[in-house]
Parts: C-alpha cells; structure tokens; sequence
C-alpha cells in the first residue's frame, strides 16, 4: 500500500484535482489515498497556508499529489519541496499529438534545481531598499548536473543544455555551470552544452529542437518551463515531478488560475499528466501508458476544454477519458 496524501489547494486545483482523482480511482491501485488542506483557504481558516498536519502528513508519505495554491504558493509548494528535499523538478514539454501548437512534435524536458537559487526567500528591506540573496552550492548543483544525465541516460536522450547567466553572475552561475561540464565528463555518450539563459530563449522560441534535456537553477527553470510548455499547447497540459531520496511531489506547472476558477472549464489534462508521472514514478509504467493514450484519444477526437478551443468541462473531458479506459 502506498500512503498518498492528496492537496487539491485553491482555485482550479480542486476543480482538476477532482479529474485527476476521479481516472487514479477507476484505475484501483494499491493506493491509499488521504486528503489535506494547503493555500490561501487553509491560510484564512487556520492561519497557516500549510497546516502543520498537513505537512507532517506529508513527510510520512509516500508521495504527495498536489494541485495549485494561490497567493501562498512560495509559503506552500515551494516550502514543501524544501522540506521534503525533493531536489530535482522535472517538468516535460512533449506536444501531443491532436494539439494545435507551435512546435508538433516536440520532445524536451527541463530539469529545475529545487532547493535553492533565489527562492530560498532570503529577502531584506531596508526602507527604500530591498535586496534577495542568491545561493549557488557545489552540492546541489552536482546533485542536478547528475540528475539531469541519469534521467537523459534512462529515457535514451541524446543532449544535456545547461542554462545559466555566467557572464554576470560570475560566482553562483559560474559555479553551476562548472559543475555541470564537469558532471558532463562522466557522460561519455550524452552530448553537453551550455548556453546564457536569454539567448536559450530565443532559441527555445525559433528552434526548439536543438534542445533535449535541458538543466538549470531553480528561478530560470521556473521561467524556462512556463515557455517551454506555450511551445507544445500551453499551462493546461504540462505536468511535473518534484523527486528527492524519500520523497517525491507530483503537481502541474500551473497554478490557481483564479481567472477561469470556479466555472468547471479548466484543463484536467496537466494534473492527468502529473498523476501518471506518480504512476511511473512507482512503477506502473503500463497504467500510465493506457491513461496517456486515453487522454491523447480523447483530444484527438475532439474532446477540448477551452484552452483548446474546445467546449468541454473540466469533469466532462475527464468522463471521456475514464470512458475510453473502459
Ligand atoms: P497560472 O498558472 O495559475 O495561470 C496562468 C494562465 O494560464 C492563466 O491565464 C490561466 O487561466 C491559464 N491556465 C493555467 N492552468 C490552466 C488549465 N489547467 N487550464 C486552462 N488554463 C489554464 O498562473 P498565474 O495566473 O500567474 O497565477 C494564479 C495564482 O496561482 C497566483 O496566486 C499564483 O501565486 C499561483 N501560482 C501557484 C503555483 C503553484 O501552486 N504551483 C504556480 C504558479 C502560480
Ligand atoms: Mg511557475
């Protein structure tokens, strides 16, 4: 039995929580699974975005399903990967097929330091003011660097790209960036470059694919990400995996989405994503592959939310997907 504790959070969380949960059930795994409160809600009720329950229900886990928070995502997710030391986000951007946008076909996957960088929250005011402490370690930075070249080792890619801005941060990019074409080294077969964050942008834009697996500290992956999923669809359908030694942390790169929250029409397809990285993450590779397929049939068909220039409800693309697993 593996102990999953569910944290839907605000917003469109709950709304594709209910999706996501609704196809994990169908699928009848060893799972047991417990629900917790985390978010602005849980910050009005309890005065604590995340109830101290919560995150000791969390530490005793296996593994944490997460949806969005609101305003207190820093003091919630990005809290609960530090915690857990789930040093590694893996956030895909792979197009699917059926799915208007920008780059069909598209494969990457980027790979965001999780523990440190700028959002440690080591922030000052001095009146007028203010200043943000960036860490950098050695440690972590190895920790990613070899993560980043496993992870391309194991799903048979070809390419490792660190991000990073050396040129103007010349002690903590500089030192990533060391780190990572000394890591590279170990990688005989895995081809390595490196490039400044702002040109990787342009490139990410114009030319995709000369990227595979990309690497990076924590606030650039944050940014980094966001685009790279605009370029296979958008927020709707990017998943991610927050993976540490003990722990792991499955939740869509997107957040409350307060402006189309509450009207049932957002797209359940990144938490979908999300709980079949959980799937594989133990093992179920088989499981998630189906609940894949399902969820790419379904789109193909033309069941769309209206991010997708569909008309379909969270829960109704959710039921054709449930319906084509049967
Ligand atoms: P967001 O990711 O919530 O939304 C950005 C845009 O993408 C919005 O236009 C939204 O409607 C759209 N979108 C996102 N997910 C979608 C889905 N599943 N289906 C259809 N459209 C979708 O980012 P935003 O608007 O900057 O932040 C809203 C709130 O969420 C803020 O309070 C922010 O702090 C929080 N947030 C929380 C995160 C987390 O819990 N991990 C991550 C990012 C933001
Ligand atoms: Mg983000």
């Amino acid at each position: 039995m593996k102990k999953i504790v569910v944290i839907p959070g605000d917003g469109i969380g709950k709304e594709v929580m209910e999706a996501a949960m609704l196809i994990l059930e169908k699928l009848d795994l060893p799972f047991e699974y417990s629900y917790y409160e985390a978010g602005d809600e849980a910050l009005e009720k309890y005065g604590k975005a995340l109830p101290d329950e919560t995150l000791e229900a969390c530490k005793k886990s296996d593994a944490v399903l997460f949806g969005a928070a609101g305003e207190t995502a820093a003091d919630v997710i990005v809290r609960l990967r530090r915690e857990l030391e789930t040093f590694a986000n893996v956030r895909p951007a792979k197009a699917i097929e059926g799915i208007e946008c920008l780059y069909p076909g598209l494969d990457i996957v980027v790979v965001r330091e999780n523990t440190e960088c700028l959002y440690l929250g080591f922030e000052f005011e001095f009146g007028d003011v203010t200043e943000a402490v960036r860490v950098i370690t050695r440690k972590a930075s190895e920790r990613i660097a070899r993560y980043a070249f496993e992870l391309a080792k194991r799903e048979g890619r070809k390419k490792v790209t660190a991000l990073h801005k050396a040129n103007v941060m010349k002690k903590t990019c500089g030192l990533f960036r060391d780190v990572c074409r000394e890591v590279a080294k170990e990688y005989e077969g895995i081809e390595f470059n490196d490039y400044y964050i702002d040109a990787a942008c342009m490139y990410l834009v114009m030319d995709p694919f000369r990227f595979d697996v990309i690497v990076t500290t924590n606030m650039f992956g944050d940014i980094v990400s966001d685009l790279a999923a605009g370029l296979v669809g958008g927020l709707g359908l990017a998943p991610s995996a927050n993976v540490g030694e003990k722990s792991a942390i499955f939740e869509p790169v997107h957040g409350a989405a307060f402006d189309i929250a509450g009207k049932g029409i957002a797209n359940p397809t990144a938490m979908i994503l999300t709980a079949c990285l959980m799937l594989r993450h133990f093992g179920y590779v088989e499981e998630a592959k189906n609940v894949e397929a399902a969820v790419e049939r379904a789109i193909k068909e033309g069941k769309k939310t209206p991010d997708l220039g569909g008309h379909l409800k969270t829960m109704e693309f959710a039921n054709e997907v449930v319906r084509i697993l049967d």
